[in-house]
């Protein structure tokens, strides 16, 4: 399998087409922007503990029946994906509230949300990625009543895979976005889960473990990058 060309460039990652029409490279790039793309820096190294924390997450949750994009790791930072046909959704799942719905709603920062909200955004750098709801989904043709019902069952089963995941390392699951594309017939999760889309928060200290941690200036991201990215891979405390 060869390299063809640049189909698309994100804001940290960018996709080339392949000789297999049916296989995409995946590039992770050390590219990271905020709020909206108005704060922006490159970081040596993040695109690799991306890739390897997201790779290490789609393999589990395949191994616990989700079907993901992912298809085998080409070297640090560069993953080969299926070609998904992309819904520009953002599915976001909380477990606590944190982040916009405090600055939007008036819920509390640490609030726990039982059970789990789903929120969906429209993928629009045009829009600025503007909240729907199932009647604009239906209305813009976005998904039809049977694909969203899949992609919120889908969201809160790797919501309840993540969290368990996540809290016997000591960390708690605060949100994190998906996305998802149409696959022979099925919605398959595509794109990526890393500290870019989870909000994690240290169980004992309450510390971020991010993509707050760069937004809000807390810490050094690559020290909280590199951290995480090895907890998450490690078995257990106690094992
Ligand atoms: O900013 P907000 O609180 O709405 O973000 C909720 C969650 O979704 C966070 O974990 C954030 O990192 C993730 N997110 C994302 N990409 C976006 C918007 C939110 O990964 N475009």
């Amino acid at each position: 399998m060869k390299q063809v060309d640049l189909l698309y460039t994100g804001k940290a990652k960018s996709v080339y087409r392949t000789d297999d029409p049916e296989v995409y490279i995946m590039k992770f790039r050390d590219d990271i922007t905020a709020f909206d793309g108005e704060k922006k820096d490159t970081l040596e190294g993040k695109g690799r503990y991306n890739a390897e924390v997201s790779t290490f997450i789609f393999r589990y949750l395949e191994e616990h029946g989700i079907r993901t994009h992912y298809l085998s790791s080409i070297e640090p930072g560069v993953i080969t994906v299926r070609n998904l046909t992309m819904i520009p959704l953002e599915v976001i799942v909380r477990n606590v509230a944190a982040g916009s719905i405090v600055r939007n709603y008036p819920f509390r920062e640490g609030e726990p949300l039982d059970p789990p909200l789903i929120i969906i955004d429209y993928k629009s750098d045009a829009h600025h990625d503007p909240m729907l709801n199932d009647d604009l989904i239906f209305a813009l043709g976005l998904a039809t009543p049977e694909e969203l019902d899949q992609i919120k069952a889908l969201a809160l089963a790797i919501n309840e895979l993540l969290s368990e995941y996540l809290d016997l390392r000591g960390i708690t699951l605060i949100d994190f976005k998906m996305e998802f594309g149409r696959y022979n017939g099925e919605i398959v999760l595509g794109d990526e889960i890393s500290m870019d889309s989870m909000r994690l928060w240290d169980k004992e200290t309450g510390t971020s473990l991010d993509k707050d941690v760069y937004r809000f200036g807390k810490g050094d991201v690559m020290e909280t990058y590199a951290g995480v990215a090895k907890r998450i891979l490690s078995p257990p405390w106690g094992e």
